[in-house]
């Protein structure tokens, strides 16, 4: 299978949905076309989720809000071009909610006009406001943070700050992902809201220059590359640790993970960097009220405390349990800088990427 599949909130039922979307998602979709008629699939009140995340993170989630209300749901999965489906799709979108990972994909839905705002007082109460769009178009659902990992073996420091891997003494010793993936352009675009564009690109020049490689792969290869003695530090995303530390797939990254200490940076500052993984109701939700109601439902204590852990990822809501295994590597405050700064300078964030040249790496 490629990008796409579609998988059923709980049940097995569910491909009428292949159908309802016609010939664009055939094309996506292959040899799992359905030949179930729509219209009582629309009828029986489900909810369609559009989901940039992978169904088996949801599914205890879906589960426990289709046994609470009795109301159904189904996801379809694609890791690109969700956005752009529901907009070509237009009025006649089966899609209900829109499940993302990040501020710009979040806010890239608001901005092509495929979401409607939500007014909820229940979502208002539960999630706070620099979680939530101020029109009401989107809401963060968990947090995950952009830390440091950083070898056991080699690096002594307990603390740490972003600003100090422009430091000479990292020359060679960093790892990290493209600089235009989504989670450097989060940091990078905060830096610029905190620091400035000019201060900005300065600090771009100068980690690239103690990169130890061509920025390459993913979070966890960084820490693959930590564990073989290529790097020393490198940039990471949380809940990757839970990841690499229960991956019985593929049981060597509990030693990647084992070869590193999680630190916060910022942590006796600003605080460390953080986005969130959130959701927005789709403008032509063809089951508005029960999408209200997931929506409401993702806000409950329990719903953010089963979803948090699924992920290993940290609830939005206050108070809300964070599991025994996130909060083993370690407790930190988060910068709380509106994630709305964060949307606006990516464009720049961008921009400054390229012009230093960060992803050719240190030697150019
Ligand atoms: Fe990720």
């Amino acid at each position: 299978m490629n990008t796409s599949h579609l998988t059923d909130g709980g049940q097995k039922a569910g491909r009428w949905l292949l159908t309802a979307l016609g010939p664009l998602t055939t094309l996506a979709l292959g040899s799992l076309i359905s030949t179930m008629p729509i219209t009582g699939a629309l009828a029986d009140g489900s909810v369609n989720i559009y989901s940039y995340r992978q169904p088996g993170l949801i599914k205890p989630l879906l589960d426990e809000f289709t046994k609470n209300t009795g109301i159904k749901t189904k996801i379809i999965f694609a890791k690109k071009g969700l956005a752009e489906r529901i907009a070509a799709e237009g009025m006649n979108s089966p899609a209900d909610i829109l499940l993302s990972v990040g501020i710009g994909k979040l806010v890239g839905a608001t901005e092509k006009g495929i979401t409607q705002p939500v007014n909820s007082d229940t979502i208002n109460a539960n999630i706070p406001a620099r979680y939530r769009d101020s029109d009401g178009h989107w809401f963060g659902v968990t947090t995950r943070a952009r830390v440091i990992f950083a070898s056991k073996e080699r690096v002594k420091q307990t603390t740490i700050t972003y600003e100090e891997l422009a430091d000479p003494k990292w020359k060679g010793r960093i790892c990290t992902r493209s600089g235009q993936h989504v989670y450097s352009i989060g940091l990078f675009a905060s830096l610029v809201a905190h620091h400035g564009a000019e201060w900005t690109e300065k600090w771009l020049s100068d980690v690239k220059a103690n990169l130890a490689r061509k920025p390459a792969g993913n979070d966890r290869k960084q820490v693959k590359a930590i564990f073989s003695g290529e790097c020393d530090i490198a940039l990471g995303n949380t809940y990757y640790m839970g990841k690499m530390q229960t991956n019985e797939k593929e049981p060597i990254q509990k030693e990647w993970a084992a070869s590193i200490n999680v630190l916060f940076p910022n942590t006796e500052d600003r605080g460390t960097h953080v986005n969130i993984s959130g959701v927005s109701l789709a403008k032509h939700a063809p089951h508005k009220a029960n999408a209200i109601k997931l929506l409401e439902f993702l806000t409950s204590t329990k719903a953010q405390q089963i979803y948090a852990e699924t992920n290993f990822e940290y609830p939005v809501r206050a108070g809300a349990p964070t599991s025994k295994r996130v909060n083993s590597w370690g407790m930190f405050k988060s910068d709380e800088i509106g994630l709305d700064m964060i949307a606006k300078f990516r464009k720049t964030a961008s921009e400054l990427v390229d012009k230093v040249g960060f992803n050719q790496g240190p030697s150019s």
